[in-house]
């Protein structure tokens, strides 16, 4: 018997693909081209950040210009594989990339909310760079399904800045203020970490179906 899914349209499934995309879309962007506009306009920022933008006038906005791009080039050179624009959006990127990751190491480890969240940041910023470099390695060296797994895996690190604001936004909804410091602590480790082992595990389960096709 056939069900009612094997009988959609292409159509019909594009449709419902870009009804489940678009508010994923407008939430990357919000958050993408807010991260910008706090390198300069961040008079509303708590203390905590404000300190930080103080000691580190320079490299703190120069994280939020370049992790704001990240986040929108990000998704759009994944868009863009298999045309001409994504090796020359892809080399942005990874430029890109590469100073949001280092500027994320200072301003992780100068005056932290504590000590176990600026190291859940600085993993973050190491495993970024990491994956960046492996994934730069394999495409030089034609291999395509690492370079896939390895920019998948980056996406996922990536996902980890929308994921952070969102567990901290549902916090501030539903926390109790008291334990503040360790939900931090924890938000920096799980908003990328979780991502990360979920795309991990989806690559894993796929390997065998790709390389029996
Ligand atoms: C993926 C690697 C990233 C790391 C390791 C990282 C690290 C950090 C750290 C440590 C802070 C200061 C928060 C604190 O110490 O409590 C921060 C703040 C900030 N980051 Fe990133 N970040 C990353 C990616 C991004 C991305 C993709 C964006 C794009 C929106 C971004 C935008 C910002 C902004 C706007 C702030 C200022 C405060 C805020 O709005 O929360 N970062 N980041």
């Amino acid at each position: 018997m056939n069900s009612h899914l094997d009988k959609a349209s292409p159509r019909g499934v594009a449709v419902w693909r870009w009804l489940l995309l678009a508010p994923l879309a407008v939430f990357v962007i919000y958050v993408a081209l807010r991260g910008i506009s706090e390198s300069y306009d961040n008079d509303g920022f708590p203390e905590a950040l404000a300190v930080k933008l103080e000691l580190l006038p320079i490299i703190f906005p120069v994280h939020m210009i370049t992790g704001g791009l990240a986040l929108l080039l990000v998704p759009l050179v994944i868009y863009l594989r298999r045309t001409r624009w994504h090796p020359l959006l892809g080399r942005i990127a990874a430029i890109d990339i590469l100073i949001a990751g280092i500027t994320a190491i200072p301003v992780a480890v100068v005056m932290p909310v504590t000590k176990l969240s600026a190291a859940g940041f600085v993993a973050q910023g190491i495993a970024w760079i990491v994956l960046l470099a492996f994934g730069i390695w394999n495409i030089r060296r034609r291999r395509i399904a690492a370079h896939r797994a390895c920019m998948l895996m980056l996406a996922a690190v990536t996902s980890g800045a929308l994921f952070f604001r969102l567990y901290l936004g549902l916090w501030k909804v539903f926390g109790i203020s008291r334990h503040f410091e360790t939900f931090y602590a924890l938000d920096a480790w799980i908003a990328w970490g979780l991502p990360l082992l979920g795309t991990a595990i989806w690559l894993r389960l796929q390997a065998p179906r790709h390389r029996s096709a």
